[in-house]
């Protein structure tokens, strides 16, 4: 049984996602362990709470400083017997720590196809807004595990979605959620569950 702990800061639909594929047996051998947020507004946590898992609020408003915030993150993880660390939505740096700890078991999803509109700065609307403004045709979302850099790790999954000529950045954000994220975020967990994905020379090797 693979146990994940998903780390949120927002609305939780990636959540959702994972929440619903594991009832449905989409995804296989998989048990949310916990669920951690940095903010303790984020809808994401009454998704949890409704679906009877471990909901926990790690703010670095509670702590001195950055430092303690990163370890009680870390032992918020480890405490859970994590055996890969989901990234839905969340809004923190991870720091290096946790990084080398967990290394090749963090995953993340980026809502556009990288190396496209990803990077420092390129977040939630933010990349949508970009895509439009830069008039691309396609865009979509990758679902990667992370390393040290910003949205560098090797690639496990991308889905391309149609940009369409009267979208905003709201409605573009939804489409890409719904026809892409909500789909390889549940798949690449179950891949990870079954051990048939591996990273190989910095790419990953799906079997
Ligand atoms: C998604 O667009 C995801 O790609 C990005 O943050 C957003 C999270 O949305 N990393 P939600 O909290 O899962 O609804």
């Amino acid at each position: 049984m693979l146990r994940i702990t998903v780390l949120v800061s927002g609305g939780g639909t990636n959540l959702q996602a994972i929440i619903d594929a594991i009832r449905a047996g989409i995804i296989h051998d998989t048990q949310i362990a916990r669920v951690i947020s940095n903010n303790p507004k984020a809808y994401a946590m009454e998704r949890a709470k409704e679906a009877g898992i471990e909901a926990m609020c790690i703010s670095p408003k509670s702590y001195d400083d950055r430092e303690k915030f990163h370890d009680a993150l870390l032992k918020g993880i480890d405490d859970a017997d994590t055996d890969l660390v989901v990234l839905a939505g969340f809004m923190v740096v991870l720091p290096p720590k946790l990084i080398k700890k967990y290394a090749g078991r963090i995953i993340n999803i980026h809502p556009s196809l990288i190396p496209s509109f990803c990077g420092q700065g390129y977040y939630g609307l933010r990349v949508h807004e970009a895509v439009l403004a830069r008039g691309v045709k396609v865009t979509g979302a990758t679902v990667h595990f992370v390393d040290e850099g910003t949205d560098t790790g090797p690639i496990i999954f991308q889905q391309a979605v149609e940009v369409k000529q009267d979208d905003t950045p709201e409605t573009l954000q939804r489409r890409v959620m719904e026809e892409a994220e909500w789909k390889i975020m549940p798949r690449a967990i179950d891949m990870i569950a079954q051990g048939r994905v591996k990273i190989k020379d910095g790419r990953v090797i799906l079997s």
